[in-house]
């Protein structure tokens, strides 16, 4: 485990995501607010890449079929069993760290 650099909060400004790629590990990270979350970004359902969706508010939106999660624990909207990954993440200055 290991804080690598992800993102820069200048271009993850509040409602937006970013795609993070670390050979084959994707991160999805999600600005709910000025609070930054990190997801795994292939979506349990067929593997969608949910930094391509939409954030509405703490709610990420895949962009293949319309899944949503709350980015803040990773759950399902419409079944709580189905939870992504969370990313432990640390924000220093513009730098935006994720624990991979
Ligand atoms: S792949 Fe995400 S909703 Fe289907």
């Amino acid at each position: 485990m290991a804080f690598v650099k992800a993102g820069s909060m200048a271009k993850l400004t509040p409602g937006t995501m970013l795609e993070f790629r670390n050979g084959e590990q994707q991160v999805a990270l999600c600005n709910v607010g000025g609070e930054i979350h990190a997801l795994d970004n292939h979506c349990p359902h067929r593997g969608g890449p949910l930094a391509q969706g939409a954030l509405h508010g703490n709610m990420v939106v895949c962009p293949w079929h319309a899944w949503e999660f709350d980015c803040t624990n990773g759950v399902c909207d419409f079944n709580a069993e189905i939870v992504v990954k969370r990313y432990a993440v640390r924000v220093e200055g513009d730098d935006v760290l994720v624990d991979i």
